[in-house]
């Protein structure tokens, strides 16, 4: 297993990780999927509570460089303490899998892999490849299956970096 550069981690999603007005925001890291939107933090711990209540379900994981301590506007003089928490890092990286429940394969569970992201300034570390292998890993210790994503054309060689093959058409329907 590849080692993350000396002062990263992998950690799950914590509630304080919207730190919105540093650049070590969770949804930041995200930006580099597609829009994120404007969020505000009582939404995100609405979210953020709702995954937590189904913390069979969803793993949300990120890696955090410690090296970096964020550039908040507020660090030490900031009206809001709250949203700044010292001494944290920047969060660079982040992936979730969904445990989805089934009634074939006696009562199977499916993991879906959602959601990779990782920061512009940070791809070509190995950390994708990280995120992946833990979500991998917890999808099997949970008793999934399989694990499965959808993908473009363009990430199919890093997943099969990551151990996947291609299986079957991704298709969609947008409202
Ligand atoms: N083409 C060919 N090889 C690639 C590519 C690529 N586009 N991307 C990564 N690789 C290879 C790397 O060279 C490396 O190979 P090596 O072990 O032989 O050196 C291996 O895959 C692992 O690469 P990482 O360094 O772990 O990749 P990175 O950290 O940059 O993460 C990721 C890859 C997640 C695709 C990142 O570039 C990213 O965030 N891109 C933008 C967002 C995105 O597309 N996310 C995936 C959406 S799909 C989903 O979420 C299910």
């Amino acid at each position: 297993q590849e080692s993350l550069p000396a002062g990263y981690v992998v950690r799950p999603l914590a509630r304080s990780d919207n730190q919105v007005r540093s650049n070590s925001s969770f949804l930041k890291t995200l930006e580099v999927l597609t829009t994120v939107g404007t969020i505000s933090d009582e939404a995100f711990q609405r979210r953020f509570q709702y995954l937590k209540e189904h913390s069979d379900q969803y793993y949300t994981i990120v890696i955090e460089d410690m090296n970096v301590p964020p550039t908040s506007a507020g660090s030490a003089t900031s009206s809001s303490p709250s949203l700044v928490t010292p001494g944290r890092g920047k969060i660079v990286a982040a992936g979730t899998v969904l445990a989805e429940r089934k009634f074939i394969h006696e009562l199977g569970m499916v993991g879906h892999i959602e959601d990779i992201a990782v920061s512009a300034d940070q791809q070509g570390k190995k950390l994708g490849l990280r995120i992946i292998e833990t979500l991998k890993a917890i999808g099997q210790q949970v008793g999934c299956y399989k694990v499965i994503l959808d993908c473009s054309e363009k990430n199919v060689p890093f997943y099969e970096k990551c151990g996947f093959e291609r299986k079957g058409v991704e298709m969609g329907w947008y409202v």
